[in-house]
């Protein structure tokens, strides 16, 4: 088998990127270890940013996020007994953002993929890639009990969190930060508890309460990393939630809830982002903690700069915007890496957090809430930086 590009991951980065490369008239094939049915079915984020809404739209996959998903010109932040208003809208310019959820992106790309006669395996195993530096790499794989060789020009690693093609870039330096906590999500059948996200910040730990349908809501609380969701029974869910969001006068809708995880928090980056003719994109190269929902935002980032560096390597053979793809995409992702970081630690609960700290983050809230230049900063990044 031969393409231009072999892509290691059926996630938002590969699956986008493949979509985008053929309305270029460049060829790719996508190989995933999991099967269509799981990708379609993971629970993931659900805030797609300005950047991404409006690339999905341009290039033809939008039609059931702009149907079913729900544009968000604002959020709250709950802090010390009052809920606050941040209008995204107004101070970031115009901008929005949508709540749709990843799943749903990844059901369109495939569709919208395969319509168009593209190649994704599922349920490959046994991935090598091999020959990264030398101008023809080779992915080799077995798909419904064969043996494949997949030729190609370029490999594509997004391969996300679990990846083996970052690990073939020597030379790596991997930055790195753990976090003490964890999030507990929940689903669950009720009408929204709230027309905009509330991100709530209390004593007893972080809440954030998002949406997905008018009869579904997502909701999460922060935990500790080794929480046991079985230990959890609904009532004690809902007694925590109305403890937390309790003081600010915000409350939940209750309902029956039909998923629970515990999803870890990690602030991750590995540089270069490629090496010879590999390139990682999404979160095989990079991990941001869940606060501000910056994942497949950051991923779409990625894909947005490598197609456009593919397509001057086909045009013209000039490799300039894929030698300094690392240099670019970079700044964006440690700029988010920054945003994830600093909503997460102004907005959760350290163990070891004295009485001076919680004042100090108190402080912070006051000042993003109260004044408009430190409300911007939080609009713009929360909205997104423009894609490229
Ligand atoms: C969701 C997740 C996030 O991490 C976030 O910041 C906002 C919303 C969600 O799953 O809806």
């Amino acid at each position: 088998m031969r393409t231009q590009v072999g892509i290691v991951g059926a996630g938002p980065a590969g699956l986008l990127l493949s979509h985008l490369l053929h309305l270029r008239g460049v060829e790719s094939v996508v190989i995933d270890v999991q099967e269509r049915e799981s990708i379609e079915q993971t629970i993931k984020a659900g805030i797609l940013e300005q950047g991404t809404v409006d690339l999905l739209r341009q290039t033809g996959v939008g039609d059931r996020m702009m149907r079913d998903g729900f544009v968000h010109h604002g959020i709250n932040l709950a802090f010390e007994g009052g809920l606050h208003r941040i209008n995204l809208t107004e101070l970031s310019g115009g901008r929005s953002v949508m709540v749709y959820a990843q799943h749903e992106v990844l059901i369109d790309l495939i569709a919208k993929r395969l319509g168009d006669g593209g190649d994704i395996r599922f349920g490959v195993t046994d991935t090598a890639v091999d020959g990264i530096d030398t101008d023809q790499p080779t992915i080799r794989f077995t798909h419904e009990g064969r043996q494949e060789t997949l030729e190609c020009d370029f490999v594509i690693g997004a391969d996300g969190s679990r990846t083996m093609c970052r690990y073939l870039i020597p030379e790596r330096r991997d930055f790195f930060r753990q976090y003490p906590f964890a999030w507990f999500g929940i689903l669950a059948e009720a009408p929204p508890s709230s027309d905009e996200l509330i991100y709530a910040h209390s004593e007893r730990g972080f809440v954030l309460v998002s949406t997905r349908s008018p009869s579904v809501q997502r909701l999460y609380f922060q935990c500790d990393p080794e929480t046991k969701v079985d230990d959890w029974s609904d009532d004690r869910i809902w007694a925590e939630f109305s403890a937390r969001l309790g003081p600010s006068g915000a409350t939940v809708t209750e309902g029956p809830i039909f998923k629970k995880d515990v999803l870890q928090f990690r602030s991750f980056v590995c540089e270069p982002m490629q090496y010879g003719r590999l390139f990682l994109a999404g979160d095989a190269a990079h991990t941001v903690p869940p606060t501000g929902a910056k994942g497949l935002n950051l991923a779409v980032g990625d894909v947005h700069v490598l197609d456009r560096a593919l397509g001057a390597f086909y045009q013209s053979k000039d490799t300039g915007l894929l030698d300094s793809y690392t240099r670019t995409a970079l700044r964006r992702v440690w700029r988010a890496q920054w945003f994830s970081f600093w909503m997460t630690s102004m907005l959760h609960r350290f163990s070891d957090a004295s009485d001076f700290d919680l004042r100090r983050q108190i402080a912070e809230l006051e000042l993003v809430t109260s004044s408009p230049t430190a409300a911007k900063t939080l609009a713009d990044n929360y909205t997104g930086l423009p894609l490229g």
